[in-house]
């Protein structure tokens, strides 16, 4: 057992009894191959948030000696029943489905069973649009036949119980255990939202994220779902490259305001995913222009004018539209009758922007299918 390593998670303590892990001899392995480093520890009596807790603490305490992806943490056990969470008070109903939170062990990319292609939706800047994006992107999917799920990555800013009216609404499970999405408007969803009190302190929120996020992707059940969509949270920080990391992107969707620094993130942003090799299905400039509900033939281009259409070309990406900023798409955010359900809509400047935007991504598809089929039969030529 490396005693550099034991030395260093000398001091990671377990939060039920306050003593460390060493004192209370728990830490059983510890190998190191090359980057990658493998520590057992005996669980027992620890539950799920507690062993989050402790993980997280190794975690902070290697992260100057070991990349965070090459930590593998496993556990084993004296008690062969499952330690139940104590902090989380009453007992779950009995369908209900549960999360398990912890430290996400890296593992190789799976396909989501079930799903076609998935689409990230990201922005560099958080307040862009990006999640009012995301469901009216999936309901205009949806509209041109396919089916639709969205996930809710963003686990600091969950939003789409609200955005799709089902506050409150808890996920089922199926009979293998599965997280059953919600249903709204015709597409279903999972969101951290459904899981968590709103007022959970944000601090609690980070160690969770890599797993929940993969159960969010492989404990759910998308069967049959043409269309799978992630909104992830701003930025381009770790749960953005652990979603990256778990499955294949099959394309981003980049969001933006005109605005200058939003558009500077955004190429910022862009960048990343190029070096992830996620391929970036194209921009959408999001609030583009104003227009007035009292005069709805007038344009006011208030965060200036067509920035996101010059990056794009600049860029070598697609340019999937601009969406103007329009009280009825806030409305219909905060009542959870997003834009896109509304049949009063149909045919407006907007709606007919958000089918483009569908169109567009659904050419994307085409087109890459096309090439890749093309590029199998010029190889069995
Ligand atoms: N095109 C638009 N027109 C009017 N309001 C919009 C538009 N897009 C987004 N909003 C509003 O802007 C706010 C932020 O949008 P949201 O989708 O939550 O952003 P993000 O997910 O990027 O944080 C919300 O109040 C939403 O209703
Ligand atoms: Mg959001």
């Amino acid at each position: 057992m490396s005693e550099t390593i034991k030395s260093s998670i000398a001091a990671v303590k377990n939060p039920v009894t306050g003593n460390t892990l060493l004192e209370e001899s728990r830490i059983q392995d510890i190998k190191q191959d090359g980057e990658t480093l493998t520590i057992v520890y005996e669980r027992s009596g620890i539950s799920p948030e507690q062993k989050r807790v402790i993980e997280n603490q190794m975690i902070e305490a290697l992260k100057g000696q070991f990349n965070e992806d090459k930590i593998f943490i496993k556990t084993v056990s004296k008690d062969s029943t499952e330690v139940k969470s104590q902090a989380s008070g009453n007992a779950q109903p009995k369908q209900q489905a549960s999360l398990n939170v912890g430290h996400a062990q890296p593992a190789p990319k799976k396909h989501v069973p079930g799903v076609g292609k998935i689409i990230a939706v990201s922005s560099c800047k958080g307040g862009v649009g990006k999640s009012t994006l995301a469901v009216n992107l999936a309901l205009s999917l949806k509209a041109k036949g396919h089916s639709v799920g969205l996930i809710d990555a963003d686990i600091y800013g969950p939003s789409l119980p609200i955005l799709l009216g089902k506050r409150g609404a808890k996920p089922a499970a199926n009979e293998n255990k599965k997280m059953i999405p919600i249903e709204s408007h015709g597409i279903k969803f999972i969101s951290f939202g459904s899981f968590i009190e709103e007022e959970l302190p944000v601090i609690w929120r980070g160690p969770m994220l890599g797993g929940v996020l993969n159960q969010f992707l492989f404990d759910a059940d998308w069967s049959g779902t043409d269309f799978l969509i992630i909104d992830l949270p701003p930025g381009t920080g770790d749960i953005q490259l652990s979603m990256v990391q778990a499955t294949d992107i099959d394309g981003v969707v980049v969001v933006s305001t005109p605005q200058t620094v939003a558009l500077h993130d955004t190429r910022k942003g862009m960048k990343m995913f190029e070096q992830v090799k996620v391929p970036i299905l194209g921009l959408v400039e999001n609030m583009s222009y104003f227009v007035p509900e009292d005069a709805p033939e007038k344009q006011y281009y208030i965060f200036g004018k067509g920035g996101a259409q010059e990056m794009s070309k600049e860029l070598g990406v697609n340019f999937l539209g601009e969406i103007p900023l329009v009280t009825a798409v806030r409305e219909g955010a905060d009542e959870g009758q997003p834009y896109m359900a509304s049949k009063d809509h149909e045919g407006s400047e907007v709606w007919k922007a958000y089918l483009g935007m569908a169109e567009k991504v659904e050419d994307f598809f085409k087109k890459k299918d096309n090439k890749e089929k093309g590029f199998f039969s010029s190889l069995f030529k």
